[in-house]
């Protein structure tokens, strides 16, 4: 410990951590510590400890800037000026079988480039940080935090961090479009607790098992992240809806199932409702529940006593997204320490490629090809069509993504057909599963109706849909059906004679199909349909 500059960030508020850090600093920049174990790294496992700080300035979020030169900053890589105290934190994380995290962290250590991509509802796209509207603050979500610390943490590595994020999407949806929705990656984030968790009837409370279609869908996503080929890594992050969807009780939450689950795919997990309990029932500053950002409205708020959601389900990005980043980057922290203490072994250098352990809950294999087709994927699986177009709406976007290609018909009578595999692996062979049709719908007079049925192959009830609606907003509605399993199911769209309005325009831009009994993503505005009282509208 005679190395000055590693004394130089030693503060009491982070005392253990950096004393633990110390010691792999102690032998120079080589955090792989290869072949220098000694008994002085025994005395280092030593749990860290530090106290919190408190929130700061709603508007003091600053960008940690990676320095250029270095591989590892070591001072950024053990900050701890965190919400979150060390035994918050150590009580939060579970560590899990860290083979294949610590494989990804060696390699940031390394300087090599890593990609990871969070995968989650709202809370996972940035809703209660400064991504979203109205949030009154320059503190970004969780996974901005995370990606620009571990930017900072590891310049040289300089990784890139895609946020998959949808909100109102569960993780059956993910599951089943894996493909289509979410990019490769080294080290997948999966945040999938509150969203999944606010189906009472299906999620929580009901079951001792992990058999409701919800969970069933978040087990295949795990399975389909974890079967890849180059077997990235997995961790999991829970955040906590104190008053919805869990009601003021701890344990009334999706995460005790999610929870086995990480447990037998012995993923690395971090937990709000773990890490922030004790302080929400104190209503310490940074962690007030009482109250959201949203119930202040146009008030001003109390610099001392900061709440901890923005609108009581989404975190607010000070507090709530603060402490989600702090779990995983002290789960970064924590590995790299590890790392030190614990060099990689050969074996681990090589993880052996194993199968993976047949479902929890059986039969419930992941799918291993995509369900979906959006895009130009659906543009492939039309094989018969007339009076429809391959259009892109917004022909003066640049970008793919903010184009609006679909499927556009002005006529009656005008039809389209395509053929989709509707067999999903775990379900019975007799049970019919939900085809999703994504359509256009709008107020615009000029919408029409188009019926659905299905052809060929599989049996569906023949239904119709509308696109007309009274809402002031155009966009992209589901609409499904339940049709019976089979290889070549030939579903046929045909523009109605019939129109609410004046018009026969009908939009379709993709398809899925998704198992019987899993719940599609809806509208994001969907929760606060659901409770309204605690948004601040009523
Ligand atoms: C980790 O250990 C290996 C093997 O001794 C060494 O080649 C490599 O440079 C080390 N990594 C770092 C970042 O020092
Ligand atoms: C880091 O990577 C991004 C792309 O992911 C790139 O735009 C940026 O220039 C890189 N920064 C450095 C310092 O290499
Ligand atoms: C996909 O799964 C099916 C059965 O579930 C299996 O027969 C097939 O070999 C798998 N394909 C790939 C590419 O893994």
């Amino acid at each position: 410990m005679s190395d000055s500059a590693a004394n130089a960030w030693v503060t009491p508020a982070c005392l253990t951590v950096c004393l633990l850090l110390a010691l792999a600093s102690h032998r120079g920049p080589d955090l792989n510590g290869s072949g220098t174990s000694t008994q002085q790294t025994n005395d280092a496992l030593v749990i860290p400890r530090h106290d919190a700080v408190a929130p700061s300035d709603k508007d003091g979020y600053k960008v940690p800037q990676p320095r250029q030169g270095l591989v590892v900053d070591s001072q950024v890589l053990r900050d701890c000026s965190f919400l979150l105290a060390g035994h918050e934190l150590e009580q939060a994380i579970t560590s899990g079988d860290s083979r294949r995290l610590r494989r990804q962290v060696a390699r940031l250590v390394a300087g090599d480039k890593i990609r990871v991509v969070a995968v989650g509802a709202s809370i996972t796209s940035g809703a209660g940080g400064r991504e979203w509207p109205g949030t009154q603050t320059n503190w970004p979500g969780y996974v901005t935090q995370f990606a620009d610390w571990l930017r900072a943490a590891f310049p040289a590595a300089n990784a890139s961090v895609h946020n998959a994020g949808m909100a109102g999407t569960f993780s059956g949806v993910f599951a089943q479009c894996f493909d289509t929705l979410i990019p490769e990656a080294d080290v997948y984030i999966l945040e999938q607790t509150t969203f999944d968790g606010t189906e009472p009837d299906r999620c929580y409370c009901k079951s001792h098992y992990v058999d409701t279609p919800v969970q069933l869908g978040i087990e295949r996503l795990i399975r389909r992240m974890l079967k890849q080929e180059h077997q990235p890594a997995v961790v999991m992050v829970n955040p906590y809806g104190y008053r919805f969807p869990n009601r003021e009780v701890y344990q009334r939450s999706i995460e005790n199932q999610v929870q086995v689950m990480a447990q037998f795919y012995g993923l690395p997990m971090a937990s709000l409702r773990a890490a922030a309990w004790r302080n929400m029932l104190s209503g310490k500053n940074g962690f007030d529940v009482s109250t959201s950002v949203k119930l202040y409205g146009k008030e001003e708020l109390p610099a001392d006593n900061y709440p901890l959601y923005f609108d009581q389900v989404h975190p607010w990005g000070p507090t709530g997204h603060r402490m989600l980043a702090e779990l995983l980057i002290r789960v970064v922290q924590a590995t790299a320490a590890g790392l030190d203490i614990q060099p990689r072994g050969q074996l681990e250098a090589e993880l052996p490629r194993e199968d993976l352990v047949p479902p929890m809950t059986a039969g419930n294999y992941e799918t291993n090809t995509s369900f979906c087709w959006l895009g130009d994927d659906f543009h492939g699986l039309i094989d018969k069509a007339e009076g429809f177009a391959w259009i892109n709406e917004r022909p003066e976007a640049t970008e793919r993504k903010a184009q609006k290609w679909g499927f556009v018909a002005t006529e009656p009578d005008s039809y389209l057909e395509f053929a989709i595999d509707s067999r999903v692996a775990s379900s019975a062979e007799d049970s019919r599963n939900r085809v999703v049709l994504s359509y256009l719908a709008s107020y615009d007079s000029s919408m029409g109706i188009a019926g659905v049925e299905c052809v060929a192959g599989c049996q569906c009830e023949a239904t119709e849909i509308d696109s007309l609606w009274e809402q002031q907003a155009s966009m992209l509605m589901t609409a499904e059906f339940a049709a019976t399993q089979h290889r070549q199911c030939r579903v046929r769209v045909t523009v109605r004679k019939k129109t609410s309005g004046k018009g026969h325009k009908f939009k379709l831009a993709g398809v899925m199909v998704l198992p019987a009994g899993t719940h599609e993503f809806s509208a994001s505005d969907r929760l606060e349909v659901a409770v309204p009282q605690l948004f601040g509208q009523g």
